[in-house]
């Protein structure tokens, strides 16, 4: 009792020494913070310069900008340690509260000191590219990352050699990527999806050669992808998804192997068959060709993607025979589309025990549901099996589901009664038209967003519900709103 008494006291007395000196520590680095809590005047008036330039802030993300207070202790300001200069500006907003109106001034070139630059998902900040970065000499970091910028990169953005991480995502620019963009050598991060930018990519990326990000994604850029992945050593993520691209995957992407993470190029026109280099992407993650013109086979070695945990081969003109994958945990799983004919649902589906997505549409599938017993149903959200050749009853998987989503099995045998289906409180979407399905309409699917049991064996009244009467048409006896009313009998 006694001992354990006096080792608190010994350990409460160390704490307060430990407090007394970092507090003692603190007293001596941050002389401005004790002395009148006012930082650089130039600063504070560029820092307020940009509050003007701000229309509306409906969030008060910026209500204690306020003249006179230390503006080290700003939203979003953040000084260097040792120091009343402004060091960063953090600035990141959410969907709907924190949208921020208006425009950003120039004034913030006197933040002369500034490495990085970050406004974030402020929506509605708009105007051109902010020409004053180019005379901040320290400037690292510029993450412009969903606003409303909008005209051209500048011609000159190469100007901005020390820049670590350029990323413009998400705003409205158009015209080229420039060709200066070379240039920027220190680059790691490249993120100028979600534009509109046109013409080609510039050979010249082939120099940034520290690259482990390279984002275009959701702009109109064509032509070719540039066979100039050898010369990244440690390229991690390449989204080039939603474009016009065509042609083959070039070859040198095999030079990112193992390390690359993520490899989207999904929506484009590229063609050619599925490179067997692939499988040699053992990090692998995410791979998108989803919506391409890819024919042939899915090559063999895709056996040994066995951490793959999205793969979308979706909307391609890929044939059989598909690989059996030995991957542990697939996540989410497209295979739509294609001329595949897959027979049954794969076992390495079936035995996932992470698996949210499932779509399988048009594969060629002949099987009784029952007899796809999923080892975990847990996570599921969407199962989409529409236009297969599945008989049996869905009772079974459906119910087995906690958190589905969306249930779609349209254009298949399945029959079994309607009226026996439950499903979880977050079931939303229910497509089983073109079955064979029977018995009534049950009240439950009245909350649903989306549902379509058109088609179908199905007779009886329906229950008062909002959809349309293409819902409902086709079965045997289904009457009431929105299909005509119910004979009296
Ligand atoms: C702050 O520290 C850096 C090095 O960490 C030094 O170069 C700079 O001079 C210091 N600034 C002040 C105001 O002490
Ligand atoms: C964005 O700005 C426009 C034009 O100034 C304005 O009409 C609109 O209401 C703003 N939107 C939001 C969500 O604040
Ligand atoms: C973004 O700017 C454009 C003009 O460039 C304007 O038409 C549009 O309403 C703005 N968007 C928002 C969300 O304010
Ligand atoms: C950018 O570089 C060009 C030459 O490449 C030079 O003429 C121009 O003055 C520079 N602009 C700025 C703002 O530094
Ligand atoms: C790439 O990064 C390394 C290590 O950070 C650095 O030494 C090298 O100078 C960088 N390369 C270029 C072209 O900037
Ligand atoms: C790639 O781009 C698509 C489309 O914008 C997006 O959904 C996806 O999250 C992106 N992936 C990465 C890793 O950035
Ligand atoms: C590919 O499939 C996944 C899972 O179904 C989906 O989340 C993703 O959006 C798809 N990608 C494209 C480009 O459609
Ligand atoms: C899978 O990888 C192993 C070793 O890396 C290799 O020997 C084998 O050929 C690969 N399998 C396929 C089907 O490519
Ligand atoms: C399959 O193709 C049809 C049109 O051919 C399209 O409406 C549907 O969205 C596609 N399904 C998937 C999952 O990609
Ligand atoms: C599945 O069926 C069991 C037994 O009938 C029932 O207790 C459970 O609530 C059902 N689950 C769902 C999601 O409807
Ligand atoms: C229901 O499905 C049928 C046939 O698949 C289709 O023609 C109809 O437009 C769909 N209706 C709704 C509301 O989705």
């Amino acid at each position: 009792m006694n001992l354990y008494h006096s080792s608190t006291t010994t350990t409460t007395t160390t704490i307060f020494t430990v407090i007394f000196l970092l507090l003692a520590i603190l007293f001596t680095l941050t002389p401005h913070k004790a002395n009148g809590a006012t930082c650089h005047p130039e600063e504070e008036a560029g820092l307020l310069g940009f509050k003007s330039g701000i229309r509306s802030d409906p969030s008060g993300l910026l209500s204690n900008w306020i003249s006179g207070t230390d503006c080290c202790t700003w939203t979003g300001v953040e000084c260097h340690y040792n120091s009343t200069r402004v060091q960063r500006l953090f600035l990141t907003g959410q969907k709907p509260e924190t949208i921020l109106s208006g425009t950003i001034s120039p004034t913030l070139s006197k933040l002369k000191l500034l490495d990085g630059l970050y406004l974030i998902n402020l929506i509605n900040i708009s105007g051109p590219f902010p020409n004053f970065l180019f005379q901040l000499p320290n400037l690292q970091f510029i993450y412009l990352e969903n606003n409303n910028l909008s005209g051209r990169i500048p011609d000159n953005i190469g100007n901005l050699t020390r820049l670590d991480v350029l990323s413009l995502t998400g705003n409205r620019f158009i015209g080229p990527v420039p060709s200066s963009i070379t240039k920027l050598t220190q680059l790691t991060q490249l993120k100028l999806g979600n534009n509109f930018l046109t013409g080609t990519v510039p050979q010249g990326i082939a120099k940034l050669v520290n690259l482990t990000y390279l984002s275009l994604e959701g702009n109109q850029l064509e032509g070719t992808i540039p066979d100039f992945f050898s010369s990244f050593t440690d390229l991690r993520i390449l989204n080039f998804s939603y474009n016009k691209f065509s042609g083959n995957i070039p070859n040198s992407i095999s030079s990112l192997a193992p390390k690359l993470t993520y490899l989207e190029l999904g929506h484009n026109s590229l063609s050619g068959k599925i490179p067997d280099f692939l499988g040699k992407f053992k990090a692998l993650d995410t791979l998108d060709l989803s919506w391409n013109k890819f024919s042939g086979t899915v090559p063999a070695s895709f056996k040994n993607l066995t951490k793959i945990f999205n793969l979308n081969l979706s909307n391609n003109l890929l044939v059989d025979p598909f690989p059996e994958m030995n991957v542990k945990g697939i996540e989410s799983l497209d295979l739509s589309n294609n001329s595949f004919h897959l027979g049954s649902i794969p076992k390495w589906v079936a035995s996932s025990p992470i698996i949210f997505s499932l779509k399988l549409v048009n594969c060629g599938i002949k099987m009784r549901l029952e007899d796809f017993k999923p080892s975990e149903t847990y996570f599921y959200d969407f199962i989409d099996l529409s236009g297969n050749e599945i008989s049996g009853s869905a009772i079974g998987l459906v119910n087995s589901t906690e958190y589905l989503v969306g249930f779609w099995a349209s254009g298949n045998k399945l029959k079994f009664d309607l009226g026996k289906l439950r499903f979880g409180e977050r079931f939303k979407f229910l497509d089983l038209s073109r079955n064979w399905v029977f018995g009534k309409v049950p009240n439950s699917v009245v909350g649903l967003e989306k549902l379509n049991v058109s088609y179908n064996h199905l007779c009886g009244q329906l229950p008062k519900n909002k959809f349309p009467a293409s819902a409902f048409v086709g079965n045997d006896c289904l009457c009431g709103s929105p299909l005509p009313p119910c004979n009296k009998a």
